[in-house]
């Protein structure tokens, strides 16, 4: 008989062993027996989701909705959706929207959808450590132009961008306003990006939770307001930031038309379907939710400057002023490990950061802040950070 090492049956598949877990979660692992720890290192709203919205998941569980429904998600919320996407400007039908069980899940359908082992996928730096893990779990190879810390904003170069799409590149991901660094593009950097894609045949897609979590205005430009259907464009969106409703998993795709029997497909294999409750408490978001997002935008704005002022108060720190999302993304002079930093700073001080480097190599010496919490805290976690650096010398 052939005797087989455990260790062998336990080992995952080769491809594996490129993607690497998120750094972010080993931080808070390291935090999660600690007192009195002030954690800041997700990317969630610190406030339960309004009450409207839970009422509205409780009165659809009262009216029965607790049976599986259709891969495309229930009619109501694809409908409010376009009625959604309408009221921002922009003509999308329900035709081309697909409801998800979250901005994870819609990434992970759009990959699997598009990519193929060996793929090539360009994707500015630093990023949300799950764009570039997901396309790395399908064995795509993900490519990173910089963004640079320009005086006060992060920036992508359009030359740098533009010649890291090559005709062999299969999809642009685009996250802006992005995480971690609060990057935005303009319109006019997107209709550049668009023509340049457009000419080679690139898919993009765009990650647009953060949309509505804007400094100025109440929407950033979107690919979708001047993308045509047939366009190779995805936008993929969430309700986790806007609504508050992290917990929820719920989100959504807008495609070409002809990719979404596709998404179906792949839907049916993975999920099935999102509950149905949960998607009729989306509709009333969606219908209802404006005067939230705008009370949400006045206190990230509050919250923003508060944090931004309070560490360029600190010397060592630089500190853009972000114009979208929710994060403080700031360099610490003379860092170069900062995951050593965001563990030390939680031991010895109890504030919780995500590390730099978690966001791929390009933000590395860096910390990121979310600001979604109280002022007070904010203030607070500042002080600390403050403390912890003015010891360092
Ligand atoms: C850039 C970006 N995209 C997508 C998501 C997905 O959010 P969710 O899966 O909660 O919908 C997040 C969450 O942190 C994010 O930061």
């Amino acid at each position: 008989m052939v005797s087989v090492e455990f260790a062998d049956l336990a080992a995952p598949r080769p491809g594996l062993g490129a993607v690497r877990p998120s750094l972010i979660q080993k931080v808070a692992e390291q935090g999660a027996g600690l007192e009195g720890v002030i954690k800041l290192w997700f990317g969630e709203p610190d406030r339960v989701t309004p009450k409207f919205i839970r009422d509205a998941a409780t009165a659809a569980l009262d009216d029965g909705h607790t049976f599986y429904v259709s891969n495309f998600g229930v009619p109501p919320l694809r409908q409010a959706l376009s009625d959604y996407n309408v009221r921002l400007g922009r003509d999308i039908g329900v035709e081309r929207i697909f409801v998800t069980s979250s901005g994870v899940n819609a990434i992970q359908l759009v990959c699997d959808a598009l990519l193929s082992p060996g793929d090539r996928v360009v994707l500015p730096g630093p990023y949300w450590p799950n764009l570039s893990g997901i396309p790395a779990v399908r064995g795509a190879e993900v490519v990173s132009p910089d963004l640079t810390l320009d005086g006060d904003v992060w920036r992508l170069d359009m030359d740098v961008l533009l010649d890291a799409i090559t005709p062999e590149t299969r999809m642009v991901m685009l996250n802006a306003p992005g995480n971690p660094s609060g990057w935005m593009l303009t319109r006019a950097e997107q209709e550049t990006i668009l023509a340049h894609c457009r000419r080679l045949g690139v898919w993009i897609l765009a990650d647009d939770v953060y949309e509505r979590v804007v400094f100025s205005g109440d929407c950033a430009p979107s690919f979708l307001d001047i993308a045509t259907p047939e366009d190779r464009v995805v936008s993929i969106n969430s309700f986790s930031k806007n609504w508050a409703m992290t917990g929820w998993r719920l989100g959504w795709i807008v495609a070409p038309p002809t990719l979404l029997p596709t998404l179906a497909m792949l839907g049916e294999y993975s999920i099935s379907c999102v509950a149905p409750f949960i998607q009729h408490a989306g509709v009333v978001a969606l219908r209802d939710g404006e005067a939230f997002l705008a009370e949400m935008r006045a206190r990230y704005h509050d919250n923003r400057d508060l944090v931004v002022e309070r560490l360029r108060a600190i010397p060592r720190l630089q500190v853009p002023r972000p114009e979208g999302a929710m994060y403080a993304f700031f360099r610490v002079e003379g860092c170069d490990d900062s995951f050593a930093l965001a563990l030390d700073l939680l031991r010895k001080e109890r504030v919780g950061l995500a590390p730099g480097v978690a966001f791929g190599p390009r933000g590395e010496g860096c910390l990121r802040l979310c600001f979604a919490a109280e002022a007070s805290v904010l203030a607070e976690a500042c002080d600390r950070i403050g403390a912890y650096l003015s010891r360092q010398g």
